[in-house]
């Protein structure tokens, strides 16, 4: 019997809710193929504030590194707004990302034939199918560049810096340029070349890149236009190449697209770490503790983690029960229910997923 090691961050708001119905899906993947998940679960975010008075405490970096993959269900929440920056939940979050060496943020949006109801699209632009990724760099740009606050001659003023080297652009457009390879074979490199210099080394950097890849169709796009074009004609896109800042818009549009936020998963990869993989949504404080949110990005980021341990057969079975619990019954979380639809909380929804695993 394999083993492995998955540290387990819970988080804030409807975190513990969405991992704890995901815990349930890798446990009957665990019994279904003969492997044995031992899950470690440490603090991060809020409830690390309030247990530690930090948000990533030291510990919690050992165990994630020390496991084979981390999943982490949402971090941050109203009651610790008012913090200082440093010592906020979402810190907590750039930490881990930062500690081990994350730069590499991968975020598929497919939309599910079954869940052509829930895009907000036309029709007519839906029919066409969405089946993208997101790679969005993860660990440099404004997230992670000079920022301050201070009293100015028209009072307070506060600054945050976009800044990227050649390599950090070529590591994280590699990545894009090898997953477009291995699709549909076109890269959208996003970026605002036409006002900041950090796009213009970002654009110059990934055509140089280019001749490496003479088999993958590389366009430059600028956010704004991509922005719109997400919502036009998202059937053009492949794979999408960005920064911090603009993936992090660009990609929970894209959710949308699909139908919900609840629906995107997202792994975050670096060289010598285990990766962490995450819903791409927060902690969602107005449903929080209520039983409802849809636990579907979880479930599928769990699949993404089953990859990443070369756990192939294991990440089909979890799509397959994704897709089979949404073509086969009529059962929905709130966010993706339309008309004839039986709303299901987050405990139901995760239970169904779990029981398609077992068959
Ligand atoms: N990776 C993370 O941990 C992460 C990411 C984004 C935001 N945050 C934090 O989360 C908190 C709330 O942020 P926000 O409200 O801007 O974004 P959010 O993603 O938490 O919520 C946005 C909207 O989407 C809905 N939603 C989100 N996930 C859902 C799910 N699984 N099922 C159904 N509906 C869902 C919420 O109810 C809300 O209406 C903030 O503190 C923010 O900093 C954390």
């Amino acid at each position: 019997m394999e083993k492995y090691t998955i540290a387990v961050i819970d988080g804030d708001g409807i975190g513990p809710e969405v991992v704890s119905a995901t815990l349930k899906v890798l446990t009957a993947v665990g019994k279904k193929f003969g492997h044995k998940f031992s899950f470690k679960h440490v603090l991060m975010g809020g409830c690390a504030i309030d247990a530690t008075g930090v948000p990533l405490p030291k510990k919690t970096v050992s165990a994630c590194k020390r496991s084979n993959a981390v999943l982490l269900g949402a971090v941050g929440g109203p009651k610790w707004d008012k913090l200082p920056g440093h010592l906020r939940p979402e810190a907590g979050l750039l930490g881990i990302r930062a500690a081990l060496g994350l730069y590499a943020n991968i975020r598929p949006a497919v939309l599910y034939p079954s869940l052509a109801a829930a895009c907000p699209l036309r029709p007519d632009i839906a029919e066409k199918g969405i089946d993208l990724i997101v790679v969005r760099e993860l660990t440099g740009g404004m997230y992670f560049g000079k920022r301050g606050l201070k009293e100015g001659k028209f009072g307070a003023e506060a600054w945050d810096t976009e800044k990227y080297n050649v390599m950090e652009i070529q590591r994280i457009c590699k990545i894009g340029f090898e997953t477009a390879r291995a699709r549909r074979k076109k890269l959208t490199s996003i970026d605002k070349a036409n006002v900041l210099e950090s796009s213009r080394l970002w654009r110059k950097t990934v055509h140089e890149m280019a001749a490496d890849y003479p088999d993958v169709v590389l366009e430059d796009m600028l956010v704004d236009n991509a922005a719109m074009q997400l919502v036009k004609n998202p059937a053009q896109f492949d794979v999408i190449v960005t920064s911090n800042m603009f993936g992090d818009i660009l990609s929970d549009e894209a959710s949308m697209v699909t139908g919900s936020i609840g629906l995107l998963a997202s792994s975050s990869l670096g060289e010598k770490n285990p990766g962490l993989f995450e819903p791409i949504h927060g902690s969602a404080p107005d449903i929080a503790g209520q039983d409802k949110a849809n636990p579907i990005a979880t479930i599928l980021s769990a699949a993404m983690l089953l990859l990443s341990l070369k756990l192939d057969k294991e990440a089909n079975a979890v799509e397959n029960a994704v897709k089979a619990v949404l073509s086969e019954t009529a059962y929905r979380t709130g966010d993706i229910a339309s008309t004839g639809h039986t709303v299901v909380g987050c405990v139901k929804m995760g239970n169904l997923i779990q029981e398609r695993i077992k068959i």
